[in-house]
């Protein structure tokens, strides 16, 4: 996609413009992302001085998951914390490298917002410089105490209720993809003014892409269904067949290109991971808006990620997003229907999804 914006716009001017826009909106939201863009920066300049810096390899510590824990993803972790910490925007906090609730500490103040992240998403690509990132969700409290610390309930609501979701990516430039609920626009880090600028503005990505996103050496240990969809990408037949494999292994990395050339990205569950691998609450609720935003589709198989009810912070579940047609045609396969080669064509053809028949 080329870049096509003129003028120049900081994300800052982008954010405070949009504020305008809501009348009742008092600044304590833009000041909280000026805090997180903060954080983003940092990791950012730590991720580029890789391999000079103290930064590759492993800290002797498990997290939560029992995923042996980076430097990176410590640093990183840290980076969010001390940024968020002491605004007084936020009134707890969660990521992916702590057990339970991130309290605000005593000494601050409490505001209004939840905030939910992944630190370092791609862990296993950090010390081969593959591309990396972070990812956010924002919450508004639900508990009205304004002063008081946020509670589980403020953070197990569906991903519908996010007010702001967006997400860090560390490839060949840095870029911020972001959204309020009202289209999805990309940020790209020109890292000799420190500024991220517009660089692409209310993100559509194709309703039927051309690749698939899946870690295929897991094959084996799928359900027949799962199995029977990706033959189906691979068969030749259709308008796009075979689609390419794309996998980079950083759930953010391959996301990102799907927003903008379409495709599915799927995780489902297998027989050692009944709940799939990735995480509800900071991978796939936030990364669900985006694609959501950007008009493509996000659903576990049967249900709409953002309308699941979480039960827990590190909950996982799998996942089926990306382009519309292409995560419709999954959930036809999870239900145990197969659809047709020829229906593939005609549905790329006229933007229809494909029912049935075998
Ligand atoms: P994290 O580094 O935050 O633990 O996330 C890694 C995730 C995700 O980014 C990626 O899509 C997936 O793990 C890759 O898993 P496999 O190595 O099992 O394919
Ligand atoms: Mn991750
Ligand atoms: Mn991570």
């Amino acid at each position: 996609m080329p870049v096509t914006i003129n003028k120049l716009v900081t994300i800052e001017r982008h954010i405070s413009e949009q504020q305008i826009l809501h009348a009742s909106a008092t600044g304590e939201f833009s000041r909280m992302m000026r805090d997180m863009l903060l954080a983003i920066r940092i990791i950012s300049r730590e991720v580029r001085r890789a391999g000079f810096n103290d930064i590759l390899g492993m800290t002797e510590s498990q997290n939560v998951h029992g995923e042996q824990v980076k430097k990176l993803d410590e640093f990183a972790n840290e980076t969010i914390i001390r940024a968020m910490d002491h605004g007084g925007h936020l009134c707890a906090m969660a990521s992916e490298e702590a057990e339970g609730i991130i309290p605000i500490p005593e000494e601050y103040e409490r505001g209004n917002y939840i905030l939910l992240f992944d630190p370092l998403d791609g862990s296993s690509n950090i010390d081969v410089n593959v591309t990396i990132g972070t990812i956010f969700s924002v919450f508004r409290r639900v508990t009205p105490n304004r002063m008081g610390m946020g509670s589980a309930e403020d953070f197990l609501q569906p991903g519908d209720r996010q007010i702001a979701a967006g997400y860090a990516c560390y490839g060949s430039s840095t870029n911020l993809v972001y959204t309020t609920g009202s289209g999805v626009n990309i940020f790209t880090l020109d890292p000799t003014v420190g500024e991220f600028f517009l660089t692409h503005e209310n993100v559509r990505m194709p309703e039927r892409g051309q690749s698939y996103s899946i870690n295929e050496g897991n094959y084996h240990r799928w359900d027949a269904n799962i199995q029977a969809y990706v033959d189906h990408l691979k068969k030749p037949g259709g308008k796009h067949d075979p689609y390419s494999l794309r996998y980079i292994g950083t759930a953010v990395a391959d996301i990102h290109r799907i927003l903008q050339h379409g495709g599915i990205f799927m995780y489902p569950a297998d027989k050692d991971n009944t709940e799939g691998k990735l995480r509800l609450m900071y991978e796939l609720n936030p990364l669900a808006m985006l694609i959501e935003q950007a008009g493509g589709r996000a659903s576990n198989g049967s249900e709409r990620i953002l309308e699941l009810r979480p039960e827990g912070i590190h909950q996982r579940t799998p996942v089926f997003m990306g382009s519309r047609i292409d995560v419709e045609e999954a959930e036809a396969f999870m239900r145990g229907e197969r659809p047709p080669l020829a229906a593939r064509q005609q549905s790329s053809n006229n933007g229809t999804v494909s029912e049935g028949g075998a």
